[in-house]
């Protein structure tokens, strides 16, 4: 199957104090998703955005915003996100809550839907939802905090969610999150990665390697 590869800035990395002139500028610069990392300081032991900044970006650029949920419990935010403005709200696999339903909840407000699994989490506990899903978002660091180095074991894990995909035909997309550089790209493509969320690489990049950075990731794998 072709696949064409997109890139979703994460704008954890971007000036806060400047949010929604970096939305725009990242949307100018052709970023396909605009990454939301949202954070509970309990589930993570960081705190980031709420759905009160989610609202106030959405306005700043029409491209799909890409709701990461490091949050738990999950469900009682479902609601806020998808009314702020998110597109795509992904939630993760490894806190105790009950998976399906806040995975219905997301599809019944008429939003995509993804699962997360972290690093060291194995692949089978995502297996019974992959049915239900848009997105399978395997994280390339432990979440928390950008900057982090790429886990390059990861991608067995990724390799292992294109094959279901082919064999059982499913319909989510694979996408990785988490210290990803220009250099990972032809790795992750090769692995079955169709988004990539870029954070540090992507804002430390001048306008010239940000354009470079999304005409790369629109190439067809
Ligand atoms: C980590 C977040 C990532 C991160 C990506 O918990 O989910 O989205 O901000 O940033 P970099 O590319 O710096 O790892
Ligand atoms: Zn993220």
């Amino acid at each position: 199957m072709d696949r064409n590869v997109k890139i979703a800035p994460s704008i954890l990395s971007a000036d806060f104090a400047e949010l929604g002139k970096e939305v725009q500028n990242i949307d100018a610069a052709g970023a396909d998703y605009i990454h939301i990392d949202v954070m509970d300081g309990h589930f993570v032991p960081n705190i980031t955005i709420g759905p009160g900044v989610v609202k106030a970006l959405r306005p700043h650029s029409n491209k799909p915003f890409d709701v990461h949920l490091m949050v738990a419990p999950v469900d009682p935010y479902i609601s806020a996100f998808a009314e702020a403005g998110a597109d795509l709200i992904s939630i993760h696999i490894e806190p105790d809550y009950d998976h399906a339903k806040a995975l219905s909840r997301i599809r019944a407000l008429g939003k995509r839907s993804g699962i997360v699994i972290n690093p060291d989490t194995r692949p089978e506990k995502v297996f019974p939802y992959l049915d239900e899903v848009d997105l399978v978002l395997c994280m390339t660091v432990q979440p928390g905090f950008g900057g982090q180095a790429f886990m390059p074991e990861v991608l067995d894990k990724v390799g292992i969610f294109h094959e279901l995909r082919e064999k059982e035909g499913h319909r989510y997309l694979i996408e990785v999150d988490g210290g990803v550089t220009p250099e990972h790209l032809p790795l992750c493509t090769k692995a079955g990665v169709d988004v990539f969320v870029a954070g540090t690489a992507y804002y430390r990049a001048d306008t010239a390697t940000r354009k470079a950075f999304a005409e790369l990731a629109g190439e067809t794998a």
